[in-house]
Formats: C-alpha cells, structure tokens, sequence
C-alpha cells in the first residue's frame, strides 16, 4: 500500500483520459508467450490472477499453450497469431484487446531471436529481422502502450534483455547489441516514468535451456554451459523483481555476479572471455 503511494507519488488523475478505460478490464499481453521463458512468464502472471493474452507466430504451440495456462489457472486465456514485426501487428493485438473489452495493464516484451557465427558470414535477412523484432518491436509496443499506462497510473512494461547486454558478444554481435539496447532503453523510460505508477522493468537472464539456441545457430557454444537456469526460474525472479519495481533484474546464483563483473571490469579484459564462451563449436 505504502508502496504503491510511493510509486504514484507523481501521478494526477486525468479523469477524461481515464474514462476511456472504464468498463475495460486488464490483460497481461506477452509476446512470444507460447514458449519458453515467454510461456512461463505468462503462467506466472496467470497464476497471480491475471488474464493473459499470448502472442506469437504459430497459432498450433499458442492454442496448446493458452489451453494449458486456462486449465491449471482458471483464468483468461486468448491466443493471438501474430508475428509482431508485421506492419499490422498493432492493430491485431488492439483489435484481440478490443474483441474481450481489455487493455494491456502489462506488456511483456518477451519475443527475441538470435544470429550467431562471425558477423560478416550471417545472412543479412538475418540480421534485419533479428534487429526488427529485438529493437524495433519492442520500441513501438512499448511507445504504443506506455501513455494508457500512465493515464492509469498503474501496470507496466517488463522487456527481455539479457546477460548479453552487458557486453559486446563476438560472434553473437548483433543479438549481444540489440539486448544492449533493450537495458539501455528499458532503464531509461524507468527513470522517466519514476513516480507515474507504472513498473518498467528489464529481465536479464544468462543461458536458459529453451529452443532459442539450437534457432539461433549458437551450436554447442561453452556460454550454454555457464550456471544456466531454467524458463521457469526466470519467469520467477523475473515477476518478482517487476513487482517489486526493480529496473533490472538478473536471475539466478551466479548470474548477477557474472553481470557485476562484466560491469567493472574493463572491456580489454571481458570481451576475450565472452569470445571465448560464445564461440559456435
Ligand atoms: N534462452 C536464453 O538463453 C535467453 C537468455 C537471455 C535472454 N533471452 C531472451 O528471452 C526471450 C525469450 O527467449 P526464449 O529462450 O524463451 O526463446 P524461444 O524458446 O525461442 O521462444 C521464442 C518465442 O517467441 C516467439 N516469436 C519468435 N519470433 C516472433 C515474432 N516475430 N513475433 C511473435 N512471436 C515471435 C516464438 O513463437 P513463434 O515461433 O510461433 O512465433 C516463441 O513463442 C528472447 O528475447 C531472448 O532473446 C533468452
């Protein structure tokens, strides 16, 4: 309760902008939400009593996924087939929000590939369409969905980063800087919001068993083997952290150590080791 007046203790009710959500109810809508850490995420913000809209490409694993969070959770489910780099993905999502009487209270911008190998021998569609879904649409559904939660003074935005972004990532160059940005960005509109009632809120993990790797090409890399922690555990410190109003959350024993290091240390020294570890084998 303290809490929450602390963290409103900027925010001024703007009655006509709120009117427009009044009879709507909130959602929580992940993207990338039918696998993974974007999977478990929804299942613990589900397990909290929230309704959650899953977003994501292929509508088979989505429907799967909804259906499983709807039975061990008993609360709103939707399943949204969209690839969010789409020109229209915007207007699907709105349109899915619209169709249930929502808003999105929280996004979670979960959805994220990778490209690993030497830069210049990746395919340059690749790089694109990574740098299309890990900056670009995370900006624009941050921009898109931010100023509702500010007029409600309440709910929030937690973004996927990674490890990774603390550190430039030879052979993982574009993915390590695209979750660069991500820390960059999500600290920054944290710091702008401060005092406005809305969580924003960058996850960091390091190696985490998902599919992402074996899409990403990253091989049998040594980072994979570096004190990974599961989606599940993720997910966990992940909403916690977001609850609690952190900026940055870095899950796991070891991991927070590994981001402290990669911090202080000087990048002559870093950026060899993570080389090393990051290498395809
Ligand atoms: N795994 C790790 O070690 C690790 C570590 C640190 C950070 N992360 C970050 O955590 C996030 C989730 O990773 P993960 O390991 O859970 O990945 P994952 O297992 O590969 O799952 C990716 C999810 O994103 C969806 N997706 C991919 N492209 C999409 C698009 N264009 N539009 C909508 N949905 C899309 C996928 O479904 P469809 O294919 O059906 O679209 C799937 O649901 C990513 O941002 C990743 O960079 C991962």
């Amino acid at each position: 309760m303290l809490l929450q007046a602390w963290r409103r203790r900027w925010w001024r009710p703007d009655q006509p902008a709120l009117a427009a959500y009044a009879g709507l109810r909130p959602m929580v809508v992940v993207t990338g939400g039918s696998e993974g850490i974007g999977y478990e995420l929804a299942r613990r913000f589900a397990a909290s009593r929230n309704d959650v809209m899953l977003v994501a490409r292929r509508l088979g694993p989505l429907e799967q996924a909804a259906a499983r969070i709807r039975a061990d959770f008993g609360v709103e489910t939707v399943a949204v087939a969209a690839d969010v780099t789409a020109p229209n993905a915007l207007a699907t999502i709105d349109r899915a929000l619209a169709e249930r009487r929502a808003y999105a209270d929280v996004l979670v911008n979960n959805a994220g590939i990778g490209v690993a190998g030497p830069f210049h021998a990746q395919a340059p569609e690749d790089v694109m369409r990574l740098l299309d879904l890990n900056v670009r649409a995370l900006t624009t559904l941050t921009r898109h969905f931010l100023p509702g939660m500010r007029v409600r003074g309440c709910g929030g935005v937690l973004n996927l980063a990674s490890l990774g972004g603390f550190t430039p990532g030879p052979y993982q160059a574009a993915y390590y800087a695209s979750k660069a940005y991500v820390l960059s960005f999500t600290e920054a509109i944290a710091a702008e919001t401060a005092g406005e009632g809305v969580r924003i809120c960058a996850l960091a993990p390091g190696p985490v068993p998902t599919q992402w790797h074996r899409r990403a090409r990253a091989g049998n890399a040594y980072y994979r083997y570096l004190a990974p922690v599961s989606a599940a555990a993720v997910a966990r410190s992940g909403y916690l952290g977001y609850r609690l109003g952190l900026r940055v959350v870095v899950p796991g024993p070891l991991s927070p150590l590994f981001a402290l290091f990669l911090r202080v240390m000087p990048r002559r020294i870093t950026v060899p080791i993570v080389r090393l570890l990051v290498k395809p084998r």
